[in-house]
């Protein structure tokens, strides 16, 4: 890493950052090399700022897709921590590596051919890792989204699927936790079965949801949506700025459009 701050000029990449007036310049690494950013930024931002152009490793830059997994150091400290990059601002002297992608094990699975009496051992069929978990707490000392990662496996070993299922429900999949397990589990892939189980076989049916597929498939839509596809851009907007609207306070199932023909 460089040491002669001078030497390095700021890179501004017109891209949609603008720090605001008198941001102070700190030194971070992006891939080993150092850079001053505003200290206002977060880490996806400073990675542009720096001159870097994301391809990968970034979607929806508000917390949500996972895509943006980062693993970061200060100087001089020995803990290693983890982040979401549009989520976690810049600090003076940050180590910053992506990590877009992290190979989980993903086996192929049916979901409607499982025997409904034994999904406990279905899991264990396609995650026999799970069950040798040891305790350690690495995944939720990891995880960004603050998620008890250890204790939801602990409830898939229990055999607590809807447990496992609730508790796991805020996962982003950013793969933080799976890229430090040392029981080489895929805690969010697991996860990611157990709530589809959870979805299918236990929870209950949601009917008014079949009966709106049923609606779908019937093709009472493809009129409204072939004229919808047919307007111009200008016309969709303006249907969109003065569609009726569901006021802000209003009572939670109380308010019904004027217009009902697409309900
Ligand atoms: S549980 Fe794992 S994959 Fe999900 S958000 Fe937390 S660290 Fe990321
Ligand atoms: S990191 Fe792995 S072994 Fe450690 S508690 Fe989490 S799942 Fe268990
Ligand atoms: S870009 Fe989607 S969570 Fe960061």
């Amino acid at each position: 890493m460089g040491k002669d701050k001078d030497a390095i000029k700021p890179l501004a990449t017109g891209d949609r950052t603008i720090p605001p007036e008198g941001a102070r310049m700190i030194p971070i690494y992006i891939m080993g090399r150092e850079y001053q950013v505003p200290e206002t930024l977060t880490v996806m931002k400073a990675v542009e700022y720096a001159g870097y152009r994301y391809v990968r490793g970034c979607g929806c830059r508000g917390g949500i897709c996972g895509a943006c997994a980062t693993f970061y150091r200060f100087v001089g400290d020995y803990k290693l921590k983890a982040g979401l990059a549009c989520q976690t601002v810049v600090g003076p002297g940050m180590i910053i590596v992506q990590l877009p992608f992290f190979p989980a094990n993903r086996p192929d699975y049916d979901l409607e051919n499982i025997d409904e009496g034994a999904l406990h051992e279905e899991l264990r069929r396609l995650y026999p890792e799970v069950f040798k978990c040891v305790g350690c707490g690495t995944c939720t000392r990891t995880c960004p989204m603050d998620i008890d990662v250890m204790d939801y496996i602990a409830l898939m070993k229990r055999g607590d699927l809807k447990g496992a299922a609730q508790k796991s429900f805020d996962c982003v999949m950013c793969g933080l936790c799976t890229s430090r397990c040392p029981a080489q589990i895929s805690q969010f892939t697991a996860a990611m079965f157990v709530r589809r189980l959870c979805g299918k076989y236990l929870m209950p049916k949601a009917e008014h949801l079949a009966k709106r597929v049923e609606e779908v498939k019937s093709g009472r839509y493809e009129k409204m949506l072939k004229e919808l596809t047919e307007m111009s851009e200008e016309d969709v907007k303006k249907l969109y700025v003065e569609r009726e609207r569901e006021p802000d306070m209003a009572e939670p199932g109380t308010w019904l459009p004027e217009d009902k023909e697409h309900l």
